[in-house]
């Protein structure tokens, strides 16, 4: 590996300002140099300025369902957890609940998440789909793997986006941490993402057991090959009902350094700050939208739901009501100088 000292990572971090362009080699420098980290974050934040502007998009994240059929050894919903209380939100609540988001709330991207959960077959989806665009909004699904034919119906349905995150480009982690599952099969739904028409939208976790600084520069030369159009970047909090409980979990420096470069080499995505960021950290999400980020996901699940959508333990606003999660979030937004966009917030390529 190259030791790269101080004055050159800071031209490593100009080049990669003004070119969008570094190898694996560079990103490892950066990623595993410390000293550099307030400049990158700064890059990252011009970055992010110059391309995308001050706007901050909020898409409004309903959690819909927990049940699960996959058994993910990080996740509080896989399905050998037997400590939680699985619920589904009808299409009627479901719907009332975008509509509200949309019309009294003012948000203008409503992201249906849940877990794979068969019972929602396509038919459903697809009429939830349909319903839900009715409205003046743009419709994000995060729902897992699907076929091909499946994101192509749900994209003639109306759909707009999908996120999908791989996880890591570690295959041998992947294996190890999502059993029973094919990390080839979950990059080729990436792509078919992109086939049926759909946003792209992916991102990996940052802290796993074992997780090599190495293969974040892999994660993010993943994002530039498979063209994502929006990349949220998350570190790993332990969930104590998991294989995974005495784990050390990520930091947030770390995911922030892996956001940071994302925003560089891929200057024009949508990028959150995304909600572990603020669970390890009161102000991790600000930080984010310091070092790279333009997008935030308020949840507007309904109280009732959210303690039981736990991804994993102190999940911030687990206790919150829908407005209350989104006026905190407009304060943050507020206090930075930032405004809150108008528009749908979709992808420009340039
Ligand atoms: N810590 C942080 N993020 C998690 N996710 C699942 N479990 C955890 C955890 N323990 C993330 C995964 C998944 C997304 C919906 O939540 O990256 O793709
Ligand atoms: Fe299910 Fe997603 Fe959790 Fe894996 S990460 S167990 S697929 S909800």
């Amino acid at each position: 590996m190259l030791m790269y000292n101080i004055p050159i990572m800071k031209k490593l971090i100009e080049k990669a300002k003004n070119c969008h362009d570094l190898n694996r080699e560079e990103l490892i420098a950066l990623l595993y140099n410390d000293d550099i980290d307030e400049d990158l974050f700064a890059a990252a934040d011009e970055v992010r300025k110059q391309y995308v502007g001050d706007e901050i998009h909020l898409r409004a994240l309903i959690e819909f369902s927990n049940f699960c059929k996959n058994n993910c050894c990080y996740c509080g919903l896989r399905r050998d957890n037997k400590n939680i209380q699985r619920y589904r939100i009808d299409e009627n609540t479901l719907f009332a609940l975008a509509k509200h988001a949309s019309e009294n709330m003012g948000l203008k991207t409503i992201v249906l998440q849940s877990g794979e959960d068969m019972f929602f077959d396509t038919d459903k989806l697809c009429s939830i789909i349909r319903r839900i665009k009715t409205l003046d909004v743009a419709l994000t699904l995060s729902i897992g793997e699907k076929t091909l034919d499946e994101y192509k119906a749900y994209k003639q349905a109306g759909a707009d986006r999908f996120l999908l995150r791989i996880e890591t480009t570690d295959k041998d982690l992947y294996a190890l941490h999502d059993p029973g599952m094919s990390w080839e099969n979950r990059a080729q739904c990436i792509r078919n993402l992109g086939i049926a028409g759909l946003e792209i939208g992916s991102g990996v976790l940052v802290g796993l057991p074992e997780q090599k600084v190495e293969s974040f520069a892999d994660d993010i030369l993943f994002f530039k090959q498979v063209q994502a159009d929006m990349i949220g970047i998350g570190p790993f909090i332990p969930h104590p009902d998991t294989p995974l409980k005495d784990a050390k979990g990520g930091t947030l420096k770390m995911a922030l350094k892996v956001m940071a470069l994302t925003r560089l080499i891929l200057p024009d995505i949508n990028i959150p700050a995304t909600t572990a960021m603020e669970t390890l950290a009161p102000n991790g999400q600000v930080k984010a939208l310091q070092a790279g980020a333009n997008v935030i996901m308020p949840n507007v699940t309904l109280t009732q739901y959210r303690k039981h959508y736990e991804l994993y333990p102190g999940k911030s606003a687990t206790n919150y009501t829908p407005d209350k999660s989104l006026k905190e979030v407009k304060d943050k937004i507020a206090a930075i100088g930032r405004k809150v966009s108008s528009g749908y917030g979709y992808h420009k390529r340039r």
